[in-house]
């Protein structure tokens, strides 16, 4: 058995009457008109609380999807039993097994639940088509085929024997179940996250994010339908107070997946460090957390791909992106230029429901995300040290609308310039051309982040120039592009500092993190 070389997922384009756009538009009617009902899944049984939360459109918020079931303790004690009793046949199973389920779910993913997916992450997490496609079609296959070789590329390392002396590794699943927290924000983070320790062999507890439960729950449909043996994954959407409470501090939890903010995440670690005494053993912590992601343009940067990288970095998916650009540094030759092309290119920018598929946005997750970005908003109208220049409009009548809008900041340390905001805004610094030091320098100091960064230049000095004072302020690195749609197998996501433990999504590296080597020498 070999894992073909994956090939990256294209991009299907939706255009209007094309058989995609028409599947998925009846597909958005069909979702709509039949809200469902999303149980716990644990131990491959189908399990209904007695609490339940709606399911909603944030872009039209009185319309409802439908309900899901909400753990509690005893059901999060039950998966963590369920993951356990699960953990010996699954690690034992030959890895071409577990691999080759993953590998099914890929293709009914891209396969007959194309559709499907994509209208539930639209709908439930205000996406375009366009958008949704890359995260929950192509990104997800792509995670589940690229890990699926990977795997196969490492269980092949083994070290080197003498004579009389056979050496070799076994590359087994950790001492415990794994546990995993997903974002709203990418429903193929939310199917990476557990399915990347279970294919080496880690059986997972999985709570979704609450304002992405359907399209996750349709993934762990597929899953199953794809051959996943009960109790391998648990899907357990949950309060994070109980999931703290009891997964986080049990004996047997050996590793942590997390994608979200960096309080959370810190919270986790601290939690951790308080009970270090009582696990088995030690719990590999891996988590990608939050961003401050920059564009540094120098004066030779090309205006027209400065323009496109800040306005597609920003403003898409509302800018909720751990990666979206969110601060940009222009010198004051290329000022005038730049200004002029964003209002132009943020003038013709539309925003409404995701079934008008001529919508580059739609609305924010939330009303708390909304109420933050609009706190933020309303600091940068009332401060003196900056001036919005595009937009700003807020509202929250129909649905969590956010105008894409531009600040302009008189300093490189004001609010909205260094402090994480997750929705469409982007603050601009205009630096004197003589003073590119000490800017460059102000942006690797002013925040605590290291996900993504942009730098923009034509002169090939310049970039080495700007390359290097930012070597450590972003885990991925773009030069002339914008930083977000990092793609799986070309360039591996995540960042340090305060934006995570950089063990790279969609890589081989991120997989060693859930494998427990026995490094064995046998003397003949
Ligand atoms: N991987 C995504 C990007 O690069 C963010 O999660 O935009």
């Amino acid at each position: 058995f070999q894992v073909k070389p994956p090939v990256n997922e294209p991009i299907k384009g939706y255009m209007p009457g094309s058989p995609e756009c028409v599947a998925l538009k009846a597909e958005l009617e069909r979702q709509l008109a039949n809200p469902v009902e999303v149980p716990l899944i644990i131990d491959g049984k189908e399990i209904r609380t007695e609490t339940k939360a709606k399911m909603i459109c944030p872009h039209d918020h009185q319309q409802v999807l439908g309900e899901y079931y909400i753990a509690g303790e005893k059901e999060l004690l039950m998966a963590i039993n369920a993951a356990e009793a699960a953990r010996e046949q699954w690690e034992n199973m030959p890895w071409e097994h577990r691999a080759t389920i993953f590998l099914k779910a890929a293709d009914l993913l891209t396969g007959k639940y194309r559709a499907k997916l994509s209208a539930a992450c639209m709908l439930g997490q205000s996406k375009n088509p366009y958008q949704s496609e890359i995260d929950v079609i192509c990104e997800m296959a792509d995670f589940l085929r690229f890990n699926g070789h990977f795997i196969q590329e490492i269980y092949k390392q083994q070290p080197l024997s003498t004579d009389g002396v056979w050496n070799r590794v076994e590359y087994r699943a950790l001492d415990g179940f794994v546990a995993a927290i997903t974002p709203f924000n990418f429903t193929s983070i939310g199917g990476n996250l557990p399915t990347a320790p279970a294919m080496c062999g880690n059986t997972v507890l999985w709570k979704p994010s609450s304002t992405a439960v359907l399209s996750n729950y349709y993934f762990m449909q597929i899953l199953i339908e794809a051959g996943l043996p009960a109790g391998v994954i648990n899907f357990v959407p949950c309060r994070g107070v109980d999931f703290g409470k009891v997964v986080v501090p049990h004996p047997k939890m050996a590793g942590f997946h997390f994608t979200g903010s960096t309080g959370v995440f810190n919270d986790i670690w601290n939690q951790v460090g308080q009970n270090i005494n009582n696990y088995v053993t030690y719990p590999r912590l891996v988590g990608e957390t939050g961003g401050k992601d920059f564009i540094f343009a120098h004066e030779s940067a090309d205006v027209e791909a400065l323009t496109c990288a800040i306005v597609l970095g920003a403003f898409e998916y509302q800018g909720q992106k751990c990666s979206a650009a969110s601060r940009a540094y222009i010198p004051e030759s290329l000022w005038g230029k730049v200004k002029g092309r964003l209002e132009e290119e943020i003038g013709k920018i539309k925003m409404g429901d995701v079934r008008d598929f001529t919508n580059l946005m739609n609305a924010v997750i939330d009303q708390k995300s909304f109420k933050n970005i609009k706190n933020y908003l309303d600091y940068a109208r009332e401060s003196k040290d900056a001036e919005i220049i595009i937009g700003g409009g807020c509202d929250d009548s129909v649905g969590y609308f956010v105008e894409p809008t531009v600040i302009l900041a008189k300093t490189p340390t004001f609010k909205t310039m260094v402090e994480e905001i997750f929705g469409p805004v982007m603050t601009i610094y205009v630096y004197p051309n003589d003073k590119l030091e000490e800017t460059l320098k102000a942006c690797d100091t002013a925040t605590s982040y290291a996900l993504t960064g942009a730098v923009f230049a034509q002169d090939r000095t310049a970039i080495i120039k700007l390359a290097k004072a930012l070597d450590h302020a972003a885990g991925n690195f773009y030069i002339n592009d914008k930083p977000t749609g990092a793609v799986v197998g070309q360039q591996p996501f995540g960042g340090s500092r305060g934006s995570g433990t950089n063990d790279k999504a969609g890589s081989a590296i991120n997989l060693y993190r859930w494998m427990n080597q026995r490094a064995i020498k046998e003397t003949l």
